[in-house]
């Protein structure tokens, strides 16, 4: 089987000798909004790419605001934060993701829950969900839904779109409206991912995304927050501008804020990479049906798009039957220049969150036991 896979893997990126797992590509107008910035010396925080981006980013989106900022991690802190997050506070969270999820969580110094996910979307699983805030929580007079043994609030849940599947957010979102929890999304790895025709994302309040450098579409490094409300959205642009108080020469600041606007240098790489968008769509969905169609022949579970969904395949990925499958493909493959990786190591084994609150880790252990994900970018 390594041969054929190898075999298939060279086929579909011919003329490469290393296949990375996802290269950004190059081929639309990055150079030239680049070199614009440079010659016309807007680098920094001001500039109309920051501003471009925005406005391409809810076209593509149909978000009512979006809000550009430097990286995934900042837009997941600054939508913990605008729900008041707290060392008060309490956030459910998904133990598999990357950890970025969980850290945001710690920068507001908030304790994390985490649940188990889903065998078939990979992420949050509704069901554990709801039986860990069952056990574990009441509700007081005003609605508002505090953990029993901790006494703390339970501010947030979020939900995360594993490798650009979307997750079963209705039903999510259903509980979250039952506890009175504010949901956010992280969308960082499912741009141009859709559920029940809607983008990833925009089914919460505030969704983020992250343009990092393995993402589908690439600003060096970069973030947005995706907002349905514009008292929100303007919350979020001033929190993440030094909470500058506009004025034309006066340094006045009315809160802690952050240093978190996308710089424009980014962004008119991103705005050339949004502009492909579709078209690296179209080029991963054709990857994909070349792995699905190999993989059905071989007998071997291929992970698909959930009913009722569209997604991006940021990575594809295979489920084997063992650990020591998963591992001995890792070994083979990447020794033969072929990178495949396994998922991140579940938040709960990790020694900084091993003492979290959690519900069991069945699916989430085995996920990470068994998945494989193979080279996916459009390059
Ligand atoms: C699920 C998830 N959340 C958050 C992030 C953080 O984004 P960034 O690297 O842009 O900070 C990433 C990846 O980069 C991610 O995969």
């Amino acid at each position: 089987m390594y041969e054929q896979l190898i075999k298939k893997i060279r086929e579909i990126y011919r003329d490469k000798d290393i296949i990375p797992l996802h290269a950004p590509v190059f081929c639309g107008k990055e150079k030239e909004y680049v070199v614009d910035c440079i010659d016309t010396t807007f680098v920094s925080t001001v500039g109309r790419y920051s501003n471009s981006v925005e406005e391409k980013l809810k076209l593509i989106t149909g978000s009512a605001h979006a809000v550009a900022v430097v990286n995934g991690t900042s837009a997941l802190h600054a939508a913990l934060l605008l729900h008041d997050v707290s060392s008060e506070d309490e956030v459910l969270c998904q133990s598999l993701t990357f950890v970025a999820t969980a850290n945001a969580i710690s920068y507001c110094k908030a304790g994390l829950v985490l649940i188990d996910s889903d065998p078939n979307t990979l992420s949050m699983c509704p069901q554990k969900l709801e039986d860990w805030l069952k056990t574990n929580t009441s509700q007081d007079k005003d609605g508002i839904t505090f953990n029993k043994f901790s006494h703390k609030k339970i501010r947030v849940c979020l939900l995360m779109h594993t490798l650009g599947h979307p997750g079963h957010i209705q039903e999510i979102q259903d509980i979250c409206q039952k506890y009175n929890i504010h949901l956010i999304e992280d969308a960082a790895e499912s741009l141009g991912s859709t559920y029940k025709g809607k983008h990833t994302g925009t089914l919460a309040p505030i969704g983020t995304l992250s343009f990092n450098g393995n993402k589908i579409a690439t600003a060096g490094g970069g973030g947005a927050l995706l907002i349905q409300d514009e008292v929100l959205a303007k919350k979020a642009r001033h929190l993440t501008t030094t909470a500058k108080v506009p004025h034309k020469w006066e340094f006045d600041h009315d809160l802690v804020g952050y240093n978190y606007r996308m710089p424009n240098i980014n962004a008119a790489l991103l705005l050339a990479q949004l502009e492909e968008l579709d078209r690296s769509l179209e080029i991963k969905r054709s990857i994909t049906k070349q792995y699905e169609s190999f993989f059905k022949e071989l007998n071997i579970k291929f992970i698909l798009e959930p009913s009722e969904c569209s997604s991006n395949f940021w990575l594809n990925a295979i489920q084997l039957d063992s650990k020591e499958q998963k591992e001995s493909l890792l070994e083979e493959l990447n020794k033969n220049n072929i990178q495949v990786r396994g998922l991140w190591k579940p938040m709960h084994t990790l020694n900084m969150y091993s003492k979290c609150q959690r519900t069991d880790m069945l699916v989430t252990d085995h996920l990470y036991n068994t998945i494989l994900c193979l080279p996916s970018g459009v390059n």
